[in-house]
């Protein structure tokens, strides 16, 4: 039986389930695959920390390098995350001749080109399906599965923290810190949860299926990035009274040879599947030219799930199945985001008087943006009352134009808000 020798660098929430999967499903593995996958050695800073599986002394090492030079080891699992050590880690382990699995979508969307290049250059593999999707295996679907398909659309919730966050919000009533707080006790957060809840990672994350769906280079910088930071408990009540859920979606699209590449909030009509998408669960909507619509649902983060990725990983790699990319130098132009058009939701802060409508209205109508419906809450005979607005599709930049001169109104108190709208037009 082949053996694979593997050795894991970050014994951490994935580091950990990956173990306890390397060594609970051994004997599965081997009779599913003929493989036999050796966990040799697992490199951490901190050996002393409680973990709820525990090694022999002899498998665990403080020396990460211990693993990357020893000639024994097959594949370098890197699972400490971040963009500075864990790249010199992975480059090191592909100089010395090692196929690498890596569950580091920030890493991978950064400098996936220069990673990627060494790699195909040694002839080796990287293994990054627990990058996007936690256990959800969509970069095999995208690579394999889709193969034979020209990719049209992919829209995500590729974000576990902030899915679980926004649920919590809507169904529970929690407050955005504490709701945060626990996604981190579950260890669904990234070590700097800025990263989930400004959008960061969802924004990595969408930069490797764009580049995998479309053969382009990783291209995280022209990501337009918008987090859940914003989002009001005010805001999801009045997209529930309109019938929709706010989640945080990653959009990619292609319409006339200009990629759509952006991560922000967005109201979904309720009785799409998408919206149905609750807690740490991820979904993914991807749309071929041959296949139509296609819809993967699970676990985007957590230590199981993702070990459950970086496991198949390993396997494809011993079996010899190509886990990346061969070619992802098409040449691409990514549409300026003042250039997109979606419909929008606003809210205004304005005074209940007469008049005032119809003057944010006017503004709305100087800049072709076409109302849909309005809602006005409470009464008040000097203060201001929530103004809510939906429109038609309408074109970003004239959305930004109308705002600046909305904000502008004496009418109007604070800065307005606004969350773009998926769906049907009504
Ligand atoms: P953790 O912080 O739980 O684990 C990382 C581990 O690596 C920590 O124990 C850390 O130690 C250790 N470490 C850091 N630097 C070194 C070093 N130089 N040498 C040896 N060990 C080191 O992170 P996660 O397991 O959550 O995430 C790991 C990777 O997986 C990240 O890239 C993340 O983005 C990705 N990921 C995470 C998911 C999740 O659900 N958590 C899901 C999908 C991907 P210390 O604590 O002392 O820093
Ligand atoms: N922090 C990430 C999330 C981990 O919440 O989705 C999975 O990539």
């Amino acid at each position: 039986m082949k053996k694979i020798n593997i050795g894991i660098i970050g014994f951490g929430t994935v580091g950990t389930g990956t173990v306890k999967i390397l060594l609970n499903q051994r004997d599965l593995i081997k009779k599913r695959t003929g493989l036999d996958l050796v966990l040799k050695k697992v490199a951490d800073r901190d050996l002393e920390r409680p973990r709820d599986i525990s090694l022999p002394k002899e498998l665990l090492t403080k020396d990460a390098w211990e693993i990357i030079k020893d000639p024994e080891i097959d594949v370098v699992v890197e699972l400490v995350g971040g963009t500075t050590i864990a790249k010199e880690f992975i480059l090191e382990a592909l100089r010395n001749g090692k196929h690498v699995v890596t569950a580091n979508k920030a890493l991978l969307a950064e400098h996936g080109n220069e990673i990627f290049k060494e790699a195909l250059q040694r002839g080796l593999k990287i293994g990054f399906e627990a990058s996007v999707g936690g256990g959800i295996p969509i970069i095999k679907v995208i690579k394999e599965g889709l193969v034979a398909n020209k990719m049209l659309a992919i829209y995500g919730i590729i974000n576990g923290t902030t899915n679980f966050i926004l649920t919590k919000m809507t169904y529970e009533g929690i407050d955005f810190q504490d709701a945060l707080r626990e996604a981190q006790t579950l260890g669904y957060a990234e070590a700097d949860p800025t990263l989930d809840i400004e959008g960061i990672d969802s924004a990595h994350k969408i930069t490797i299926l764009a580049s995998l769906a479309y053969g382009i280079p990783f291209s995280f910088n022209s990501v337009y990035c918008e987090g859940i930071t914003k989002i009001t408990a005010q805001d999801i009540a009045f997209a529930k009274e309109f019938g929709y859920k706010i989640k945080l979606l990653a959009i990619t699209k292609i319409l006339d040879g200009e990629i759509e590449l952006r991560v922000h909030p967005t109201m979904v009509p309720e009785h799409y599947l998408i919206s149905k998408v609750d807690g740490v669960f991820n979904a993914i909507y991807v749309e071929g030219d041959c296949v139509g619509s296609t819809l993967y649902y699970g676990r985007g983060a957590g230590s199981m799930p993702t070990g459950s990725a970086v496991v198949a990983d390993i396997v494809d790699i011993a079996k010899g199945i190509n886990t990346m990319p061969v070619d992802f130098s098409e040449k691409y132009t990514i549409k300026p985001m003042q250039e997109i058009e979606s419909m929008y939701y606003f809210r205004f802060n304005a005074l209940d008087r007469p008049g005032v409508l119809s003057k944010i209205s006017g503004v709305f109508g100087e800049h072709n943006i076409s109302i849909a419906s309005v809602i006005q809450k409470g009464r008040s005979k000097a203060g201001a009352v929530p103004l809510v607005i939906l429109t038609h599709k309408a074109k970003e930049k004239d959305v930004l134009r109308a705002l600046e001169e909305i904000d502008k109104l004496p009418v109007v108190s604070d800065k307005s808000v606004f969350i773009r709208v998926e769906g049907e037009e009504s």
